[in-house]
C-alpha cells in the first residue's frame, strides 16, 4: 500500500514513500548546522527551517520513488513526541495533502516508529515476534516486551536524561560540539586505554528497569571542572579517556537493564533503534551478548537509526492495516510519551 510518511519532530524534515517494508524513497534534510552554535536544537529555528525546506524534501521523495501524490494510498505523519512547533509543521502538510487527495491519514508515535524500524533492514536481518525492544534516542530510552507490530508493553523508561542527551551534554561539557553522539563514540575510539575513569552507574535499586543518566552527565562535569581548576586544562587525551570512560559506563547502564529484561521475559531476541543505536561500542557490546548465548540482536541500518520518515510509513501502514485510524483534528502531542502513549 503506498504510503506517504511525513517526519518532523526535531531538526530532520524527511519525506518517504513507502510500501510494507519497501523503501521507495527517504530524504532526509537536517537543519543541525543551524543548531551547533547554541548546543543543541533551537525549537523556533527547527519549526522555521521545517517550513522552508518541506516541499522542495516532498519533490524529492516523489521524484525518487517515481510516484506522483495521486498515487498515494495512505498519509503517515509523526504526532509526537518531539517538539511541538516541529511536529504541527509536518501534520499541517499531511492534513492538508490527506483533505485535498481524499486520502486517509495516521498519526504515529515516533519512539514506536524507532522501537520497530529494523523491519525495514534487508529481510534477512529482519527480527521477528516476539522480542526485548530497546529505544535509545536523543529524547527517551525506554525498554519494551513487542508481542507483535504495535502491540507492546513498557518495561522501563528513563526517569531523567535519555542516553543521548547525556552524550549530547557530555560533548557540550568537552567543547566538542552538537550532536554529540558520533564524536564521543570516535573520541572515545582514540581514548589509549588503562586510564579508565571510575564514573557512577545508576541502577535505581535491583528490580529496577528504569534508567538515569543524569548522575553520570554531573560526573564528568565534576570531574572536567576539577581538570580545569588544576590549571592543565583539557588536553585531547584527557577528552578521549573521558569520552570512553563515560560511555563504558553509560552504555554499561543499558546492557545491564536490558539483561534483566532478558531474564524476565524470557525473551530470545533483542532489538535496537534510535538514535544511539549508530554507536559503535554498544554494536560491540550487543554483539558479545550474541556471542555467548543463543541470543538474536538486531540493529536498524544506519539510516534508519536517525530521525526518517520510512519508518513512520512503515509504522503508520502497519497500524492502518490493523484499523487505526486519524481524523483531520489530528494535534500534535509533544509529550506523547509521558502520556501514556507508549503502553503500560
Ligand atoms: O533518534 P534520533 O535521531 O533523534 C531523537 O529521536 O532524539 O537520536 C539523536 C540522538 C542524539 O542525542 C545523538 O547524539 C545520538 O542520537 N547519536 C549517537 C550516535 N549517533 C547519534 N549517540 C551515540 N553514538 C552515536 N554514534
Ligand atoms: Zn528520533
Amino acid at each position: 500500500m503506498l504510503t506517504l510518511g511525513i517526519e518532523t519532530s526535531c531538526d530532520e524534515t524527511s519525506v518517504s514513500v513507502t510500501d510494507e517494508a519497501r523503501v521507495l524513497s527517504n530524504v532526509v534534510s537536517s537543519s543541525v548546522h543551524l543548531h551547533k552554535k547554541y548546543g543543541g536544537v533551537v525549537p523556533e529555528i527547527a519549526s522555521r527551517l521545517h517550513v522552508e525546506y518541506m516541499i522542495e524534501v516532498l519533490s524529492k521523495a516523489l521524484e525518487d520513488s517515481d510516484k506522483d501524490l495521486g498515487d498515494m494510498k495512505l498519509i503517515a505523519v509523526t504526532n509526537g513526541p518531539g517538539l511541538v512547533g516541529a511536529l504541527l509543521t509536518g501534520i499541517s502538510l499531511a492534513k492538508s495533502l490527506s483533505y485535498s487527495l481524499k486520502k486517509p491519514l495516521v498519526g504515529v508515535n515516533h519512539i514506536l516508529a524507532h522501537l520497530y524500524s529494523s523491519f525495514l533492514n534487508e529481510r534477512d536481518r529482519r527480527p521477528s515476534f516476539p522480542f526485548l525492544g530497546l529505544v535509545v534516542s536523543g529524547g527517551h530510552t525506554a525498554l519494551f516486551h513487542c508481542e507483535d507490530i504495535g502491540s507492546q508493553r513498557l518495561l522501563g523508561s528513563t526517569q531523567d536524561d535519555a542516553v543521548g542527551e547525556a552524550y549530547d551534554k557530555v560533548a557540550k561539557i568537552l567543547g566538542l560540539g552538537y550532536p554529540g553522539g558520533p564524536v564521543v563514540d570516535r573520541s572515545a575510539r582514540l581514548a589509549k586505554g588503562g586510564t579508565n575513569i571510575n564514573f557512577p552507574k545508576s541502577y535505581l535499586g535491583k528490580d529496577s528497569l528504569d534508567f538515569s543518566f543524569s548522575g553520570i552527565k554531573t560526573a564528568v562535569l565534576y570531574y572536567v571542572q576539577k581538570l580545569r581548576v588544576t590549571g592543565y586544562g583539557l588536553r585531547v587525551t584527557d577528552i578521549n579517556d573521558i569520552c570512553y570512560s563515560f560511555q563504558e559506563a553509560a552504555l554499561d547502564m543499558l546492557v545491564e537493564k536490558v539483561m534483566r529484561a532478558v531474564e524476565l521475559t524470557k525473551a530470545k531476541r533483542i532489538v535496537v533503534g534510535g538514535g544511539v543505536a549508530a554507536n559503535s561500542r554498544l554494536r560491540e557490546k550487543m554483539g558479545r551478548i550474541a556471542s555467548f548465548s543463543s541470543m538474536k540482536i538486531y540493529f536498524p541500518e544506519l539510516k534508519y537509526c536517525m530521525d526518517n520518515a520510512a519508518m513512520i510509513g512503515y509504522l503508520g501502514e502497519a497500524l492502518y492495516k490493523k484499523g487505526n485510524r486519524s481524523d483531520l483534528y489530528l494535534s500534535a502531542e509533544p509529550n506523547l510519551a509521558s502520556a501514556g502513549g507508549l503502553g503500560t
